[in-house]
């Protein structure tokens, strides 16, 4: 089992440093590697992401990434900046499936931005299509308009596009996710205005009559938006467009209290998958020892049920965690009255610690 370990920028070598700890104390054969990846590659190699570090990305069964970026890149060309490392891996990995867990801890309950009694016991999982969408779609661009009302006035347009084959694979995989869950399926779309999203509506309807045993229904984006402050509870597993899941995904990291818990997984049609925290790299608190490891050390424990077939192990992991939290070790970002403040390091040594 071949991980590539790419710790990035500010934060990331300090939450990287504690998930690969606790990969190590399952004691099972992974091959780890690390490559420098964002503006600590663009600084020690000129680019964010070296020929080398993608290479070593391609040959690994799997990628633990840790968070690109920081203020100090902003003024280079956008090539270079750090964040092209984590949108190239995505573009050559194909990694087009983007799972974000929403996980309430009862112990994180009251940092939730919503009321108790609606975030308690909260488990739904955003699938967010990755690689297509408007954010890809041809042609984009600026020019002078020729037609309507605004002719000769300047005018930029993007194109909003999916085709049957990436909405049908994107459709599978959050029924197939479904199954191993509450098999409930909400596909969220904008159908009532858009010619894409009601193909979108259309396809993943038809994919879903082979999965009978997964109920499916349909909510238009507005309304998810709506719904997931008011009944968050009340979703399982959510499928959306690359536009829709970005926004959507970043509301519902809000219902669980810190974007310090929050794992992710970027898979292909392989289960290779790119696996790092849903927050970035936090310039802001970087080497001072307080970032929370756990959405890293989570997403390690994604890696393993995902790509590396290690259900069991990836199960310890999350066993852990909680147990941490019953505890009431805390870093920083989830630290309240009457529990323990804890470091980063001391944070991944008490999750080793509770594994044994
Ligand atoms: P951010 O997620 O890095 O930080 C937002 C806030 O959350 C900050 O106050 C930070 O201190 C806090 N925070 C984040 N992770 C934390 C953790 N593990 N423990 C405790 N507190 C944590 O988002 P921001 O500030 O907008 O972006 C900073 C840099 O990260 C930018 O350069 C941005 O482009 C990059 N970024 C990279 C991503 C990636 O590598 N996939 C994703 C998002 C942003
Ligand atoms: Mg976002």
């Amino acid at each position: 089992m071949k991980i590539a370990v790419l710790p990035g920028d500010g934060i990331g070598p300090e939450i990287v440093t504690e998930a690969v700890k606790v990969l190590h104390a399952l004691q099972l054969p992974f091959e780890m590697e690390t490559a420098p990846v964002g503006g600590a590659a663009y600084a020690a190699l000129g680019h964010p992401l070296p020929a080398s570090t993608l290479k070593l990305a391609q040959d690994a069964d799997a990628i633990l990434f840790g968070a690109v970026g920081d203020w100090k890149y902003d003024t280079l060309a956008r090539h270079l900046r750090p964040e092209q490392a984590i949108l190239g891996l995505r573009k050559n990995l194909g990694l087009f499936a983007n799972f974000r867990p929403a996980v309430c801890y009862p112990e994180l309950v009251s940092a939730s931005s919503l009321k108790p009694e609606l975030v308690s016991g909260l488990d739904i999982l955003i699938i967010r299509e990755l690689t297509g969408d408007i954010y890809f779609g041809q042609p984009r661009g600026r020019r002078i308009a020729t037609e309507g009302d605004y002719a000769g006035s300047e005018e930029a347009f993007d194109t909003m596009r999916y085709s049957r084959p990436e909405i049908e694979r994107i459709a599978h995989v959050a029924f197939q996710a479904a199954r191993k869950r509450s098999k409930r399926v909400t596909s969220v779309d904008k159908a009532n205005v858009l010619e894409t999203f009601q193909f979108w509506k259309d396809i993943v309807t038809e994919v879903g009559l082979q999965y009978p045993d997964v109920a499916l229904d349909h909510m238009y984006v507005d309304n998810a938006a709506m719904q997931l402050v008011k009944a968050p509870k009340k979703f399982d597993v959510i499928v959306t467009g690359n536009m829709f899941g970005d926004i959507l995904s970043d509301e519902a990291s809000m219902l669980t209290g810190s974007i310090g818990m929050l794992p992710s997984a970027s898979l292909n049609a392989a289960h290779k998958g790119l696996y790092e925290p849903s927050h970035g790299s936090a310039p802001d608190i970087a080497g001072q020892g307080i970032a929370n490891p756990l959405a890293t050390i989570l997403s390690a424990a994604m890696m393993l049920r995902f790509s590396l077939n290690q259900e069991a192990a990836a199960q310890r992991i999350e066993a852990a965690v909680k147990k941490v939290l019953a505890q009431g070790l805390r870093t920083a970002d989830i630290y309240s009255e009457g529990t323990t403040r804890v470091s980063t390091i001391d944070m991944g040594n008490a999750v080793v610690k509770a594994m044994r």
